[in-house]
């Protein structure tokens, strides 16, 4: 049995990720995959609890770094691991790399703290493929402005943001096979074309 390959989508909220979930899902079940759709924090039982904390706890910037690796570990033993090994496609929404973006980024942890978390936890594992969906500030911000009822990060200011897409652009220049970045300006159908293509090339 192949290993199926594990997909990741990233972006500042209000960038628009989310949208292309299902198309994805759908393109790759067209191929004959099977694929199992997901996302952090959550994916699990724990990890949704761990999730509703997440978003609306008011808590210390560790303690929510630590949270976030308790639900990636639980999801990758309890679901992404699994659906893997028996070949089947995962599409997260968000990974290990929302944590370097918003921890790091955005709350200002050092990096060397996320590093030891994800050795500890992905020993070594990462993903095949994550697309970053890159908006302006102002673009994502107008975008967040439409969410009614926001959560404690879509609550956060501008320069929160800012700091965030440069954290997810510098691991993207890190890492450039890995991390794609797409301009999230685009129409859905153009980003669909470039999603599709990238796909192509994984499989
Ligand atoms: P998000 O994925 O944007 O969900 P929704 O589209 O339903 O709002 O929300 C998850 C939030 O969690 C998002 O603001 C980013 C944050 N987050 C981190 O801060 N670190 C992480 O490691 C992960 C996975 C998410």
């Amino acid at each position: 049995m192949t290993r199926g390959k594990f997909i990741t989508l990233e972006g500042v909220d209000g960038a628009g990720k989310s949208t292309h979930l299902a198309f994805i899902a759908d393109w790759l079940r067209g191929q004959g995959r099977e694929v199992v759709v997901t996302r952090e924090p959550g994916g699990t039982p724990l990890g949704e609890t761990l999730r509703e904390l997440l978003l609306h706890q008011p808590m210390d910037p560790d303690t929510e770094l630590l949270l976030m690796f308790a639900a990636r570990q639980q999801h990758l033993a309890e679901r992404i691991l699994p659906a893997l090994a028996r070949g089947a496609w995962v599409v997260s929404d968000r990974f290990t790399d929302a944590s370097y973006a918003y921890q790091c980024g955005g709350r200002g942890i050092a990096v060397e703290r996320v590093a030891v978390l994800e050795a500890w936890v992905q020993r070594g594992f990462s993903p095949d493929l994550t697309l970053l969906f890159d908006v302006p500030p102002e673009v994502a911000e107008a975008r967040r402005a439409a969410v009614r009822a926001a959560d404690r990060f879509e609550r956060e200011a501008d320069s929160f943001f800012a700091r965030v897409r440069n954290a997810y652009l510098d691991r993207a220049r890190a890492e450039p096979s890995r991390i794609r970045v797409l301009d999230a300006r685009q129409s859905i159908a153009a980003l669909q074309d470039e999603i599709r293509a990238l796909l192509q090339s994984l499989a």
